[in-house]
């Protein structure tokens, strides 16, 4: 028996660790909340994106409840053959609503992940495209993960002329369609950048779109239900109308995962983008619909979301926290959102502060590359709806006194 395979893998392990590089999972033993059980261990965390403090809400864990007894624990097929359940449809309606002023005849498409729903509908758009044809996709710098696959998968597909433009410089990104003489073109961004906090200029960006002639897909996962006055997301904050001529363009992709507080997310925008999304995105069709519980639970959450008084309490901790905080050496990244990371830089020396603040019972994840670009390593620091200001007070000391030993 040769361990060829297994040696090869060892040692690339081996490398990521000494690179500090290497992730390792941490184990929670209570629910999602500021205060969470790890290894045993209570910690006081800020780290999750469950902005609203939903995760754990209880009539959640009932709506969820109820649907399990009214429809089982699966839904036993893909949507296309017999796992569309009745929630799934209402569901959609309801998505479908939350951005309609936005968006004109707007439609809703649930998926199980963010990631799938980004996969399916910018692969899904460039398949519209015939043999001899490409799309020119415009894909913001710091886009998530799952956008950037589902323009490479697009890419290798030769249905993508992909260029990237650089982070929130709109006057790049119109010299770039400006020389542009390719009929289809697509551009995609973050709504609120997930490791940065800060948000997308959709307005100027619509514009562009419009002038030339783009269609244009915002995934706003950190931004609905955290957003806006009735918390629809980036749209409702930006003021788009949907009588806006720019507005049949936009794809917009919400997650239900964070704010929403359960998991799942949709695709919304004019319903024959949407039907084409449908017939044509693959992590759509051949994927086993999530269980109808999910979506009989995230109708409540939706129910939940229309309560300003969340967003009103997440708004406070922010404020709070910024006007609180001081620091020396350290920055705190430009954002008004729930994503406040601050900048370390050297990998490793954003990893020696999260270990400090774990030592003294606190949960903030170091981020580093390849999640951000090298020399960027930042303290992903997020704020929920649920924590108190003693709390909030904690962490600052803790990272002030931690900056005076370095
Ligand atoms: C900006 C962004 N888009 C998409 C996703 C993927 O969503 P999901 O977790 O539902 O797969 C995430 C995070 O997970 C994200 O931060």
């Amino acid at each position: 028996m040769t361990l060829r395979y297994i040696n090869h893998f060892n040692h690339l392990l081996d490398d990521l660790e000494q690179h500090s590089l290497k992730r390792t999972l941490k184990i929670c033993d209570s629910a999602s909340a500021p205060i969470m059980t790890i290894d045993g261990q209570a910690m006081l965390t800020f780290c999750s994106n469950d902005y609203l403090g939903l995760a754990n809400h209880p009539e959640l864990a009932k709506a969820i409840s109820e649907g399990l007894l009214l429809f089982g624990s699966g839904s036993g097929a893909s949507h296309m053959i017999s796992g569309h359940h009745r929630p799934h449809d209402d569901l959609e309606k309801a998505l479908a609503k939350t951005q309609a002023s936005f968006i004109p005849e707007v439609r809703a498409l649930f998926f199980s992940t963010g990631y799938m729903a980004n996969l399916a509908a910018i692969t899904a758009i460039t398949s519209s495209l015939g043999s001899n044809q490409v799309m020119s996709i415009y894909s913001e710098e710091l886009n998530h993960a799952s956008l950037i696959d589902g323009v490479r998968l697009a890419s290798k597909q030769n249905q993508a002329n992909v260029q990237v433009f650089p982070h929130q410089d709109l006057q790049a990104l119109e010299q770039l369609l400006a020389k542009d003489t390719n009929e289809f073109k697509l551009i995609v961004t973050d709504g609120v950048f997930s490791m940065d906090g800060d948000l997308a200029q959709v307005t100027a960006l619509l514009k562009l779109a419009h002038q030339y002639d783009a269609l244009i897909l915002v995934d706003d996962a950190h931004g609905f239900g955290v957003l806006g006055q009735h918390g629809f997301g980036i749209l409702e904050h930006a003021g788009i109308q949907n009588t806006n001529e720019a507005a049949a363009r936009i794809i917009y992709i919400g997650t239900l995962g964070k704010a929403a507080g359960i998991s799942g997310a949709f695709v919304a925008g004019h319903k024959t983008l949407v039907e084409w999304i449908l017939q044509k995105g693959r992590p759509y069709i051949y994927t086993t619909a999530s269980p109808p519980a999910i979506a009989h639970g995230l109708l409540k959450s939706l129910e939940l979301i229309s309560d300003d008084s969340y967003r009103t309490s997440l708004n406070h901790n922010i404020q709070y926290w910024k006007k609180t905080l001081r620091l020396k050496k350290w920055g705190l990244m430009p954002s008004d959102t729930a994503i406040q990371p601050i900048m370390i830089g050297r990998t490793e020396d954003a990893l020696q502060v999260a270990q400090q603040l774990y030592k003294k019972n606190i949960w903030v994840p170091a981020i580093r590359p390849p999640t951000v670009p090298a020399n960027t390593a930042r303290l992903r620091i997020t704020f929920s709806a649920n924590h108190t200001t003693e709390q909030i007070d904690q962490l600052i000391h803790a990272l002030m006194e931690i900056e005076d030993g370095l």
